[in-house]
């Protein structure tokens, strides 16, 4: 046995990836463990999207670099990789850089790593491999086996057309994919036969999917979501992350014909300002935002929003500000992300005048945040005596405890539920903590579903 180190950074589709190159190397004879020490391979999966990302790599390579040394003098060997984004955007000055880096695979090319890792134990020298192929990766993967709990992910669809002014994606990720809809069915019925009673749909994009049917029609999203609900074993879907531009009808009217869609949506707005949304090109204006969020309301009234912020973008004022302020105010999320506005090398962005001072950013990141944080805490407070569906997916930190979500994915601690962990139960909420809710089984054995 070999022993494999992944490490992951960024987004859930890293997580996905991740998950699918532990798959993939398991024919191999790689096992994942828990540390770089000792390793025979370690991968780090890398995030590009915010500050310093290259720079933060290249600091754990050289930690990674003294353990290569130091098993090389014991008379073993690591291999490192990096993938994931900063691979893709770094490439070949990766391996410049870098001497202890054997390989680095982009995003769209991991399945060849097997092949890559091939190729080294018999030239020895260094692997790179940052091209978008036009064949899919998805084809050349194997059946999901390492990512496979109660809870699952499944990228469906990639990288992203849209080119926002601060984003990086279109450059790491390429162009817009939608895999076919019947290897999407496929890979959610191997996952629901593992154990699988969730599953998220993943895409940078997730909602402009557009995967070729059975039928030979591209399918929409909620097609595709109406189709996963037949799935035997699954209970419960969601789907992430979607662009205001793509919230279609169809989608609007799966969160109220479609129980196992769950009553969480994420849709990113980054700003309150008009002026802003289109210096980002996010194709959308304030209004547009507000307006398919009540529709979507309107299709299911007590669903949970959530949303991307980015604060300091190049411009913006004090007003344009206030109005993020405003517009979260009228949202009521509940749950968010917000990040200061970081200068991504090669997008139009970075190049813009008015870059605005990091101590603006902080205190406006720091206003949104607290905003943002009491928002969650009314939502939460909502929530307290209801009974909700848990799906429980792993043990809690005391013992007999387990840890699950509710269906407006609040994570809960239960006592004495460790014996349900990959079931559905009803809960008691009790307690409201600042980042999760404490909360009762409901002892009856048809509660528990
Ligand atoms: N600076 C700060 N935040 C960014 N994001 C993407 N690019 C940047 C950037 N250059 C944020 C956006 C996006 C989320 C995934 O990351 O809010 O929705
Ligand atoms: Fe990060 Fe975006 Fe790449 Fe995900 S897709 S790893 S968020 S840069």
């Amino acid at each position: 046995m070999k022993k494999l180190f992944v490490k992951t950074y960024g987004c859930q589709m890293n997580v996905y990836d991740s998950a699918r190159m532990v798959d993939l190397l398991a024919p191999l004879g790689y096992r994942p463990v828990e540390t770089a020490d000792g390793a025979d391979m370690v991968i780090l999966n890398t995030c590009d999207i915010r500050e310093k990302a290259a720079e933060k790599i290249y600091s754990e390579l050289g930690r990674l670099k003294k353990l290569k040394e130091a098993r090389a003098k014991s008379g073993g060997a690591m291999t490192i990789a990096v993938a994931g984004c900063v691979a893709q955007a770094e490439g070949a000055e990766m391996l410049a850089r870098q001497s202890a880096v054997d390989l680095v695979v982009g995003p769209q090319s991991y399945h060849r790593l097997p092949e890559m890792i091939a190729k080294l134990a018999r030239e020895g020298g260094h692997a790179l491999e940052t091209d978008f192929p036009a064949e899919s990766k998805f084809d050349a993967l194997p059946e999901q086996e390492s990512g496979a709990g109660p809870a699952a992910f499944l990228t469906v669809q990639e990288g992203c057309d849209k080119f926002c002014t601060f984003c990086v994606v279109p450059y790491t990720r390429g162009s817009e994919y939608s895999r076919p809809v019947d290897s999407v069915i496929a890979e959610a019925a191997t996952l629901a036969a593992k154990g699988a009673r969730e599953i998220t749909l993943l895409g940078q994009n997730v909602n402009a999917y557009r995967g070729a049917g059975p039928d030979g029609e591209p399918w929409t999203l909620a097609r595709l979501i109406e189709a996963l609900a037949h799935v035997k074993g699954l209970r419960r879907l969601r789907y992430m992350t979607s662009h205001p531009r793509d919230m279609s009808d169809d989608l609007i009217a799966a969160h109220r014909d479609i129980e196992a869609l769950m009553p969480y949506l994420h849709l990113p707005i980054q700003s309150g300002s008009d002026r802003v949304l289109q210096a980002m090109n996010r194709q959308h204006s304030v209004d547009d935002y507000l307006r398919t969020i009540e529709r979507v309301r309107t299709a299911r009234p007590d669903i949970a929003l959530s949303s991307d912020f980015i604060v300091g973008f190049p411009g913006e004022t004090d007003a344009d500000f206030e109005a993020t302020l405003s517009v979260v105010r009228k949202v009521g999320y509940a749950q968010s992300y917000s990040f200061k506005y970081s200068a991504r090398p090669g997008t139009p962005a970075a190049a813009a005048p008015k870059q605005i001072p990091d101590d603006v950013k902080d205190a406006r990141l720091q206003a949104l945040q607290s905003l943002l944080v009491a928002q969650q805490g009314t939502f939460n407070a909502t929530c307290a005596g209801r009974v909700l569906s848990v799906l429980f997916e792993k043990p809690g930190r005391k013992a007999g405890q387990a840890l699950g979500r509710t269906p407006y994915l609040q994570p809960v601690h239960v006592d004495g539920a460790a014996q349900l962990i990959g079931q559905i139960a009803d809960v008691r909420i009790e307690e409201i903590q600042p980042n999760s809710l404490k909360g009762v089984l409901l002892r009856e054995k048809a509660l528990v579903h």
